[in-house]
């Protein structure tokens, strides 16, 4: 009966058992914490401009440039149980062709040990601010938010808005200049 294979067997599931032990205690600890921060976020220059797109058709489409300030401490959301943050900055508006729209401007993932307190000023976008139409010049509701995946080493992983918006409008005439 307790040929070598069965300890074996029998070492093998009670480690395996251990870890899934740690591993559920390690996502209990953390699972009910709050994860909730918030962001202070300005806008420094917007312009639109009114440009041919991509597509084969070269239909005509606005395109919004921004600069932007943010400011957070995503210190307290790190706790033992999250490996990574993956920071993103969402610009949401209605336009006459879409009810919502959503564009991600910028992103950015702080790892566990990293300085997790952000300062930045007049920050350019990564993305490009298209819209599939006309619907940025004049649009005088957009909100900038600030968004986390926290990516845990067990368990959920929450996405969380900071509190914090920031509304802004576009102007009602396209630049002609180069920005
Ligand atoms: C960020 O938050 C942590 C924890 O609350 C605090 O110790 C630290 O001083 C804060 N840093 C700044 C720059 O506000
Ligand atoms: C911009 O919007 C305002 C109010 O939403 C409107 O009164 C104005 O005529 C618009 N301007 C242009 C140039 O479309």
């Amino acid at each position: 009966m307790h040929s070598l294979l069965s300890r074996g067997n029998a070492l093998v599931a009670y480690t395996l058992t251990l870890l899934a032990v740690l591993t559920s205690l390690c996502f209990l600890t953390t699972v009910f914490l709050d994860y909730s921060s918030s962001a202070s976020i300005n806008t420094v220059k917007v312009v639109v401009k009114n440009v041919p797109d991509y597509s084969a058709s070269r239909e005509k489409c606005d395109l919004g440039f921004l600069t932007f300030d943010l400011q957070a401490n995503l210190t307290n959301v790190f706790n033992w149980n999250v490996k990574q943050l993956f920071l993103y900055l969402t610009a949401e508006y209605s336009s006459a062709k879409n009810s919502l729209s959503q564009v991600v401007l910028w992103d950015k993932i702080i790892l566990r040990g990293e300085n997790a307190v952000l300062d930045f000023k007049s920050m350019n976008p990564k993305y490009y601010f298209w819209d599939d139409g006309n619907g940025l010049r004049n649009n005088s509701h957009v909100v900038l938010t600030l968004s986390y995946n926290i990516i845990p080493n067990s368990g959920f992983l929450p996405n969380i808005v900071a509190n914090g918006e920031h509304i802004f409008q576009f102007p009602s005439e396209y630049t002609a200049a180069r920005v």
